[in-house]
């Protein structure tokens, strides 16, 4: 492949253009939001939402060019798969911290006709993975090792994913659906601020994990409307376009993959590469007040915790509470907490271990877990551990939601697992290694990189898949499609989804509204209310705080992508203004 890995060419010289306008784009939301008022802010997150008209399609997600992409391929008679496809490969091109050929994610799809299916694309363990490779002699997790290491990749999904996907639902021809992603690459692309500020954020990085190799470098700092050409990126999305999976995990891509593990000692081997396929799996089903939840099975935690989190607080009136409330907020915090409780230790690889499903969504069970909920105190998180079963024997990613006109859905969420992945590029074919590995527990009670802790249910094995957050997901209500919704975010994807779905069911948020509202999160360890800024007005801090509840500031939590159909009929979409992320319909 070309020397050339990265060119830096005037803006004017650009052909690929956006046209926000005539595709009928709303506008990322004003930063208005974050002036008004801590109390107003808390309780009605007002927006100036343009109301929408779209009934053909939409798609949401986290760059304007790759939405555009995938607008085209559903104008061009494409459905939804195609459009994720389209879509997928164009994120690789222009979303170079999350979106990838070189990682891994989860598909829930639902056709028109109301039947859903499940991808599973997560990456696994290298045969050569072992459940203490990240100990050193005295038995400690040596720091870093399973982030920004060769050994801290699984081995890639993504690709065997969209061509599974493809196979099974595609209608358009392969090769339409990855040119636009090559066009991409090779034409380059006008840069937006949030990646130029990506890029330089993680330069010395780049530098020291790629002697020699000058893949996303420029001289100086990268700009916003600087234009990232890919050209080995490009070349080997033809190879995926000539010769679908094999143009990845076989030929020149598979010999330079494993040439680069060889560089810096890692275990993902050519049989690895050729081994690897993704899964169908059956969509695990909950109820919500008479929304039907169709979510991911294992070995995502997102779909079981989502179902036990909405569960958790059914029966308690949160519409009549209101938005982020004191007592709806304690009342998502325990439930989250008991939740993360049970992730740690019973979610793992279904293929490897017995995830008790059944059990965890009983409701009989989850009742029993929120009986030690005390509305007068913080329950301690030192007092709650996973829970016993009678008879029992688990923030670099993205989401995109995507319908066609016939009303088929998907919703996918895909990750290199931290931004930029491992930072280490497969030399000569343009792409980032994932550093998955990280999402297994490398020993048991010590926290990953998201602080988020486990077991012997989510060790290393070879083969194995680690536990994901991703919580990809479609909800029905009287058996028609009424939302497609994902995020990025590691360890507050779960929580994001779960406050995304009340905003609309409880307090009768519109799509944007939702998904622009603050959100919190608590993770049972460490014990801490995390808030966005302003997430909590004043009095309701307060109030938490007198019983116990030790809040914490972060930064933005999640960027949610989704699509509600209204009760108009209309397909309304939620671009997260936390990043780049847009929303076209037609
Ligand atoms: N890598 C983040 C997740 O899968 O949850």
């Amino acid at each position: 492949m070309g020397k050339n890995e990265i060119r830096l060419i005037p803006a004017s010289a650009i052909r690929l253009n956006l046209c926000k306008h005539v595709y009928g784009i709303a506008a990322v939301m004003s930063l208005s939001v974050f002036l008004f008022s801590s109390a107003a802010r808390a309780q009605e997150p007002s927006m100036n939402v343009k109301k929408e008209n779209f009934h053909n399609g939409m798609v949401v997600c986290a760059t304007p060019d790759a939405a555009k992409v995938g607008l085209d391929i559903l104008k061009k008679g494409g459905n939804a798969v195609d459009a994720a496809v389209a879509v997928q490969f164009a994120l690789a091109v222009t979303l170079p911290e999350a979106g990838n050929i070189g990682g891994g994610g989860f598909m829930v799809y639902r056709s028109a006709h109301g039947e859903s299916n499940t991808l599973d694309f997560r990456e696994k363990a290298p045969a050569r993975a072992s459940q203490n490779m990240y100990l050193d002699s005295a038995g400690n997790v040596v720091p870093n090792m399973s982030i920004a290491t060769h050994k801290a990749s699984g081995v890639p999904g993504s690709v065997d994913g969209m061509v599974e996907a493809y196979n099974k639902y595609g209608k358009l021809k392969w090769a339409d659906l990855v040119q636009p992603a090559i066009d991409l690459a090779h034409n380059g692309f006008k840069i937006t601020e949030k990646l130029a500020s990506d890029l330089n954020r993680s330069r010395a990085q780049f530098v020291k994990l790629n002697p020699g190799k000058s893949y996303l470098l420029k001289d100086g700092d990268w700009k916003e409307g600087d234009v990232l050409v890919q050209e080995d990126l490009a070349q080997t999305l033809m190879l995926i376009r000539d010769k679908k999976r094999e143009g990845f995990y076989g030929g020149m891509v598979a010999d330079l993959l494993v040439s680069e593990m060889k560089n810096g000692a890692g275990l993902i081997s050519k049989a690895d590469l050729q081994n690897y396929h993704s899964v169908w799996r059956k969509a695990i089903y909950g109820n919500y007040k008479g929304y039907k939840i169709i979510t991911m099975p294992p070995p995502s935690s997102g779909g079981i915790a989502l179902l036990q989190l909405l569960q958790s607080v059914e029966k308690y009136p949160l519409h009549r509470w209101g938005y982020n409330r004191d007592s709806t907020v304690q009342l998502v915090v325990e439930a989250e907490r008991r939740v993360y409780a049970d992730r740690s230790k019973y979610l793992g690889d279904p293929d490897f271990y017995k995830v008790p499903v059944d059990s965890l969504l009983n409701p009989a069970y989850i009742d029993a877990r929120m009986k030690s909920f005390d509305w007068n105190a913080a329950t301690p998180s030192t007092s709650i551990q996973p829970g016993k079963f009678v008879g029992y024997e688990s923030d670099q990613t993205t989401h995109y939601s995507i319908v066609d006109k016939e009303g088929n859905a998907v919703a996918i969420t895909t990750t290199l697992n931290d931004s930029f992945g491992s930072k280490i590029f497969v030399g000569g074919a343009g792409f980032l290694l994932n550093d998955e590995m990280d999402d297994f527990s490398a020993k048991p009670g010590v926290p990953n990189m998201f602080g988020l802790v486990g077991g012997k249910a989510n060790s290393i094995q070879p083969g194995k898949r680690m536990l994901s957050c991703m919580t990809p997901t479609i909800i029905e209500k009287n058996g028609k499609l009424f939302m497609v919704v994902g995020t990025p975010g590691g360890s507050t994807i779960i929580t994001s989804v779960f406050q995304t779905i009340l905003n609309v069911i409880e307090f009768d948020q519109d799509m944007q509204q939702a998904v622009n509202s603050k959100r919190f999160h608590h993770q049972w360890l460490p014990d801490v209310v995390y808030e966005e800024k302003d997430a909590l007005s004043d009095s309701t801090e307060t109030k938490l705080k007198q019983k116990g509840y030790k809040i914490v500031e972060r930064g933005p939590s999640g960027r949610v992508d989704a699509i509600l159909i209204n009760k108009a009929g209309y397909l309304e979409g939620g671009a997260d203004p936390r990043g780049d992320d847009t929303k076209l319909g037609w």
